[in-house]
């Protein structure tokens, strides 16, 4: 749909590029890279993308990046509460299915919450906050929504245990005890999240809080403040969703990419600083982003805030994971951009100035875990099993406890891969990268992460502490976040108990 075209042709034929570089832009799918701080500008996005192509074999829906976007960037609407005496904040989900219009052609069946067309609203919570959300089932089958990197007791964090039977409602109830932070929420019903997710439920959750360091950056939302989930997609000739679990090792990948489920986007800003949390929603497929024409600077991992904003040239986002940039418009259009698939989203200036800045040089104090701390260490390992995806050699079972976790315990958890491309996601609780292949973190990945890839290459240690809640029955996940693996059985169970 979207070819490359004639300029960009000239380009790439003007652009000297060696067969070492064309390695690198398949590489770096499995390697996270930290380049300095140099502009590198189009050609190399254009090269890259297209010498991934040619040196991959993947065809994609390149979108051309000299051509202004088509589409307004959909906006998934902000969720308000009623609040009740008490300062209590009740959110009410209904998810169900719904139609979109994704391709400006035929309506396309989805899911979604809350009746939107795809997707759900946004959840804004505070730090603090106590909060009542309720999740009604709609569909005519069992699912189950989970919130995604927030720290929560394990009966309300809607794992594949807590069911919702179609026509009933099910409904958590938690404190936000965690710093601010962009989380998401989806279906997490063992044997069918890959799918529910894939037709369009899934929704973002912001939790701000009252850190003075993060005073002056941008936080109207719809505005200076954008959410991108980003999810590749393929579509039959009916323009109906193609969803297909694949069990290889990369999982499913398509070729069109949507963001909010807006194909093409460009978005209207401010000139100045403006926030952009992004979210992989996919099913499978990593993102190598970065920003044309203006600097990219990383501000927040999964788990929030970084010590400090940290420039990057690109940055990785695997299945499930976030990352908030920062993005300094001038005059003219900026873009995010992927290696594989071109522009992922045009920000057009319009006209108006952004109130917020200027950007802290400090954002978060991150209390690192050190060795002294660790109580108890366990390994995994992500490898193939039969037909499916297993850790330390067995599937997922549902009736199976496979560890069991002291609260107020340190753990250090080492997590290697076999054969496959895996992201390792933990529930509950936010842990830190202590080593990657016994390199310490880089400065963008020493904050708080719920999810991390991991390859053959890889040797990935983390720790972190559970000193949250503790449940002796109900369990927490942790899993591969490709959807197909998790769903062929990718995926273990702990309980936190407080003895
Ligand atoms: Cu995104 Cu087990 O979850
Ligand atoms: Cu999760
Ligand atoms: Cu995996």
């Amino acid at each position: 749909m979207f070819g490359l075209n004639g300029p960009l042709r000239r380009r790439f034929a003007l652009g000297v590029r060696t067969a070492d570089q064309r390695h690198v832009a398949c590489e770096s799918l499995t390697d996270i890279r930290r380049r300095v701080v140099v502009r590198v500008g189009l050609i190399f996005w254009v090269v890259s993308a297209v010498a991934y192509l040619v040196g991959c074999g993947e065809t994609v829906n390149q979108v051309a990046m000299d051509t202004p976007a088509d589409v307004p960037l959909s906006i998934p609407e902000l969720l308000e509460p009623t609040v009740d005496m008490a300062g209590v904040a009740y959110y009410d989900l209904k998810i169900g299915t719904s139609r979109h219009d994704y391709q400006q052609t035929t309506l396309t069946d989805t899911y979604s919450y809350n009746g939107m067309s795809v997707l759900g609203p946004t959840l804004r919570l505070k730090t603090g906050d106590s909060v009542v959300i309720s999740v009604t089932n709609e569909l005519d089958q069992i699912t189950t929504t989970h919130w995604h990197g927030a720290d929560v007791p394990a009966e309300d964090d809607g794992g594949p245990h807590s069911l919702i039977e179609p026509g009933t409602t099910w409904v958590a109830d938690f404190d936000v005890i965690q710093p601010a932070a962009t989380l998401w929420y989806h279906p997490h019903y063992h044997g069918s999240t890959a799918e529910h997710i894939y037709r369009g439920a899934a929704g973002m959750i912001i939790i701000e809080d009252d850190n003075p360091a993060a005073a002056t950056l941008p936080a109207t939302y719809g505005v200076d403040d954008i959410p991108v989930i980003i999810q590749d997609r393929d579509f039959t000739e009916e323009s109906q969703l193609d969803f297909a679990i694949d069990a290889g090792g990369r999982g499913n990948q398509d070729r069109t990419l949507t963001v909010n489920g807006t194909i093409n986007p460009f978005v209207e800003v401010p000139r100045g600083l403006v926030r952009l949390r992004l979210l992989n929603a996919s099913q499978a497929r990593t993102y190598n982003l970065g920003v044309e024409g203006a600097e990219m600077i990383k501000i927040a991992s999964d788990g929030g805030y970084l010590a400090s904003p940290v420039v990057l040239d690109e940055t990785m986002i695997a299945p499930g994971d976030r990352a908030e940039i920062i993005i300094d418009v001038g005059e003219s259009s900026a873009a995010l951009v992927d290696d594989t698939f071109g522009r992922v989203l045009e920000l057009r200036p319009n006209g108006s100035v952004s109130s917020a800045g200027p950007l802290p040089d400090k954002l978060a104090t991150i209390d690192r875990i050190s060795e002294s701390e660790i109580t108890v260490d366990r390994t995994f390992h992500f490898d193939k099993i039969g037909d499916g995806w297993g850790i330390n050699g067995v599937l997922m079972d549902m009736n199976r406890i496979d560890e069991t976790v002291r609260l107020g315990d340190t753990e250090r958890w080492t997590i290697t891969a076999e054969t496959g491309r895996h992201v390792f996601h933990v529930h509950q609780t936010q842990f830190q990268v202590l080593s990657i292949n016994g390199e310490p973190p880089q400065p963008e990945e020493a904050g708080w992460e719920d999810s991390i890839f991991v390859d053959p290459g890889r040797e990935v240690v983390i720790a972190s502490r559970f000193n949250s809640y503790a449940d002796n029955d109900t369990p927490y996940m942790y899993h591969c976040h490709i959807l197909d693996h998790e769903d062929l059985g990718m995926m273990r169970q702990f309980l936190v108990i407080d003895e």
